[in-house]
């Protein structure tokens, strides 16, 4: 695992990009797992000014989100699928068809769960982006979720509804249900990129480097990854013991 402690958010955001950028440059179709939340946006940002400079293409890449609400159609400004299109894809020059999300307004929530662990199996992600919650979570694998579950159904932590309700015009707008990609498919990743800033996410970070890898802490399995790059601000580094 390597652990970088940057200077500011710019900073984490632009070397969050780095390693992006060189997946991108070096694979012929890449595929890139990407996230939601706050966090990635600065990242975001960048791949969407450097592709517009023309630096990096998107045309072979496909990209596979980690989790999506239930029952927010994809049309609703707080749905995971319209945060993609506005803060990222509508940017780049990535071919429509190349961006996958789990469909959270599926008839079937059980059959989009395995349609979506098919999916990620026949496209391994040579790097997978991911922020944490403040109680350990990494997508909404919240915390007691066995480490080798798929893709699935989760009732969302009381913890998680207030910290997302900054985006809604009441908690109780709040979606209190959302399909995620399991830990399974989030380690059967090449590459983890874990990007965290702020205070907030000190406690959780430290838990998930350097605690016990236990499913109290979903985000201590990535101790058990290979292949593991976490960037941090200083804020969130603060309880790492170096
Ligand atoms: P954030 O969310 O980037 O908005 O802090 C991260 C998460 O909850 O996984």
């Amino acid at each position: 695992m390597k652990i970088f402690v940057a200077k500011d958010y710019a900073e984490v955001s632009a070397l969050a990009y780095g390693v992006i950028k060189d997946v991108v440059l070096q694979e012929s179709s890449p595929v890139l797992g990407l996230a939601t939340g706050s966090t990635p946006l600065g990242l975001y940002a960048l791949m969407a000014e450097d592709c517009a400079k023309k630096n990096v293409s998107y045309k072979n890449t496909r990209t596979a989100n980690l989790d999506e609400y239930v029952g927010l159609a994809p049309s609703h400004p707080q749905s995971y699928r319209y945060f993609m299109e506005h803060n990222l894809f509508e940017h780049i020059d990535l071919p429509k068809e190349s961006a996958y999300l789990p469909n959270g307004s599926a008839q079937n929530l059980e059959e989009e769960c395995r349609r979506y662990d098919a999916l990620l199996e026949q496209m391994p992600r040579d790097v997978q982006l991911l922020g944490i919650g403040n109680n350990g979570h990494i997508a909404f694998n919240e915390p007691g979720t066995p480490f080798d579950c798929g893709t699935h159904i989760v009732r969302l932590d009381a913890s998680t509804i207030e910290a997302n309700a900054r985006f809604f015009d009441s908690v109780n707008e709040v979606p209190r249900r959302a399909i995620t990609m399991g830990i399974r498919g989030i380690m059967s990743a090449k590459k983890i990129l874990l990007v965290a800033t702020g205070t907030k996410k000190a406690l959780a970070v430290a838990r998930a480097l350097q605690g016990e890898v236990d499913e109290s802490c979903p985000a201590s399995v990535l101790q058990r990854h290979q292949d593991v790059v976490v960037i941090l601000d200083k804020d969130a580094s603060a309880k790492l013991r170096f």
